[in-house]
C-alpha cells in the first residue's frame, strides 16, 4: 500500500504547471504529469524527475495524455489513474488557454470556455469518485483577471449567486459567446476580455464545486500571478516557479487551507483584486 500522496497536475508540460509537478515532486508527492502530446509529456516528466526526484526527496513523477477538452482523453486518463489502485489526494486544474493579439469573436470564445470553464469541470467529474474520501484538496488555477468587477448587472448578481447552479452558469457562459456574436456583450454586463469572462466563470465554478463537496473536500481557487510563460510571451514579472508556489503550498500545508477560498501568495484574497 502506497503511503505517499498522490497529485495530478493538468497542463504541466510547460509553465507553472511543470514547476508545481517539481515542486510536488520534491516534496514527496508522487505526482502525474499531464500533457496534450505524450512526446512533451514524457520529455517533461524526463526533466522533472532530474530536477526534483532523488533520495533524499522520494517523490515521483508520471507522465499521462490528457487533452481536457477530448471525451475520450478524459476517459482514458481516469481509466489510467483508476488502474493505480490508489485515491488522489490532490487534483491541481491547472491547464488553460489564452488568445494572444487582438482575438477576439464568438467562436474565440467558446474555445476559451472550452478548456478554462468546461475542460476543467469535465476533468474534475470524472475524477471526483477517485478522490481520497475526506482529506482530498482541489486547486483550481484562476486568475485575479477573473475578478468579479469586470462585469456588472444581471451577469455580476448570477455570478456572484450563493445559490449559483451549474446549469445557470452554462446558460450564462453561453449566453457571453451569442453577445459577443450580437456585438452587446458589454450592454449585458458582461466583461470585453474573453480569457477575463472565462476565468471568471472558472472561478465561479469553482464556488459551486466547493459547496457541492462540503466537508469532504477542499477546494480553493488560487492566481499564481503574472508570470513568464508561454501564455504570458514570457513578459510576466515572477517566474513560473514563483507562480506555482501557491499552488504548491496549497496542496501540502498542514492543516488544509480554508476551503471555498481564493488565494494569491499564500493568502486570501477577494474575488475583487486586481492583478
Ligand atoms: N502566466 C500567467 O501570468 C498566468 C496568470 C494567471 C493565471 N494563469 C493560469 O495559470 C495556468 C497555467 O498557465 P501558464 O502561464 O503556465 O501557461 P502555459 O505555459 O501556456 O501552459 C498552459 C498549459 O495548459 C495546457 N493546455 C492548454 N489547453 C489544454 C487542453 N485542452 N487540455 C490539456 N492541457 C491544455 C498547455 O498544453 P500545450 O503545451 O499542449 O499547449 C500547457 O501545458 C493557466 O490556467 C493560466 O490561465 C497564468
Amino acid at each position: 500500500m502506497a503511503t505517499r500522496r498522490l497529485a495530478i497536475v493538468t497542463g504541466s508540460n510547460q509553465g507553472i504547471g511543470l514547476e508545481a509537478v517539481k515542486q510536488l515532486a520534491a516534496a514527496g508527492l508522487d505526482v502525474i504529469l499531464t500533457s496534450r502530446s505524450e512526446e512533451k509529456g514524457r520529455a517533461a516528466a524526463e526533466e522533472a524527475s532530474a530536477a526534483a526526484c532523488s533520495a533524499d526527496a522520494p517523490g515521483s513523477i508520471t507522465a499521462l495524455q490528457l487533452d481536457i477538452t477530448d471525451t475520450s482523453s478524459v476517459a482514458a486518463f481516469t481509466a489510467a489513474v483508476e488502474q493505480l489502485g490508489r485515491p488522489v489526494d490532490v487534483l491541481v486544474n491547472n491547464a488553460g488557454m489564452a488568445y494572444k493579439g487582438d482575438a477576439f469573436g464568438p467562436d474565440e470564445a467558446a474555445a476559451t470556455l472550452a478548456v478554462n470553464l468546461y475542460g476543467t469541470k469535465a476533468l474534475t467529474d470524472a475524477v471526483r469518485p477517485l478522490l481520497a474520501p475526506a482529506s482530498a484538496r482541489i486547486i483550481n488555477v484562476a486568475s485575479r483577471a477573473g475578478r468579479i468587477s469586470q462585469t456588472s448587472g444581471d451577469v455580476r448578481a448570477t455570478l456572484e449567486a450563493d445559490d449559483l447552479t451549474w446549469d445557470a452558469l452554462h446558460a450564462l457562459a453561453q449566453g457571453f459567446v451569442t453577445a459577443i456574436a450580437t456585438g452587446n456583450h458589454k450592454e449585458l454586463g458582461y466583461s470585453g476580455s474573453m480569457y477575463g469572462m472565462s476565468k471568471a466563470c472558472e472561478i465561479a465554478y469553482s464556488r459551486i464545486l466547493a459547496r457541492e463537496l462540503d466537508g469532504n473536500v477542499t477546494v480553493v481557487w488560487m492566481c499564481p500571478g503574472y508570470c513568464s510563460t508561454s501564455m504570458s510571451s514570457y513578459r510576466g514579472t515572477k517566474s513560473a516557479a514563483e507562480g506555482a508556489d501557491t499552488i504548491t503550498w496549497l496542496a501540502t500545508v498542514d492543516p488544509a487551507p480554508a476551503s471555498a477560498t481564493f488565494y494569491a501568495e499564500r493568502t486570501a484574497i477577494t474575488w475583487d483584486t486586481k492583478l
